[in-house]
């Protein structure tokens, strides 16, 4: 378990190769297993097989070719509307899903992605997360017939690394200083900031990387995109 959650990776490149049905049920169950908000399990997974499907995805999610590639490919939905309707069951009236409901699905799916991408890792296995499934709100919602007070949150593309992405360097990440504080949040001067990123990757220095987030990520039609469509789900979770 250790090495599995200390050697993964992001995976975006897979052997022309199926994930084995004992395999892809022991991820499943892993995901179901894992940590939910009242026991409710406040999402759904969507196991998408037809390559028509993940096809159009790999354009809807800002044309990312490797989705289309992923011999296992599972989108991560938050649903709260199988329990509202059983909740109107008792009383026709009571509250509606709210915004606090959705965060509380948001983390389910989450939770649980996290223990299918951990479980795939410990299986040989490679994943990748695609947030950009956020976006193209009407889209998404009439590919997989999606009905309110439920979100399309994550997918996860999962298959087998390609020796290339074997060898590739896990990225860096932020030191333990950098990340954890005691009993209260520590706001930072950017000096610190700056430090914290410079050891973080010093190859690239401080300044590098937020050029480039900033050029390729915070600046980006894709991030608009993103923005705009997630509002549209809020907005159709609130009506
Ligand atoms: C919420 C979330 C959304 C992500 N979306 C994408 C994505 O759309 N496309 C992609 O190639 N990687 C995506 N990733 C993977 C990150 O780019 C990756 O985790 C990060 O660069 C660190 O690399 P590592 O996972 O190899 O350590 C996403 C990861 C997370 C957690």
């Amino acid at each position: 378990m250790q090495k599995a959650l200390f050697d993964r990776k992001s995976v975006r490149s897979y052997l022309d190769q199926e994930v084995e049905e004992e395999k892809k049920d022991l991820i499943l169950n892993a995901a179901l297993r894992s940590a939910t908000a009242g026991n409710m399990s406040l999402y759904k997974i969507i196991d998408i097989q037809d390559q028509k499907i993940k096809d159009r995805l790999a354009l809807s999610c800002d044309h990312q070719p490797f989705i289309a590639t992923a011999p296992l490919l599972l989108l991560f939905v938050i649903d709260y509307q199988g329990w509202y309707r059983l909740f109107k069951e008792i009383d026709p009236h009571c509250k509606k899903p709210g915004m606090g409901d959705l965060m509380l699905g948001a983390c389910d799916a989450l939770v649980a992605a996290q223990s299918a991408a951990i479980c795939a890792q410990s299986l040989g296995l490679g994943s990748c997360y695609i947030g950009d499934v956020l976006e193209e709100a009407e889209l998404h919602r009439d590919m997989f017939k999606l009905p309110k007070y439920t979100m399309p949150i994550t997918l996860l593309a999962i298959g087998y690394p390609t020796e290339h992405q074997k060898n590739r360097p896990q990225p860096p990440r932020f030191s333990k200083e950098a990340m954890v504080s005691t009993d209260t949040y520590r706001e930072k001067s950017l000096e610190e900031l700056k430090e914290d990123l410079h050891v973080k990757n010093p190859r690239l220095g401080a300044q590098g990387q937020i050029n480039d987030l900033f050029h390729r990520k915070w600046t980006s039609e894709f991030l608009l995109e993103m923005e705009r469509s997630v509002e549209q789900w809020l907005s159709w979770w609130k009506e």
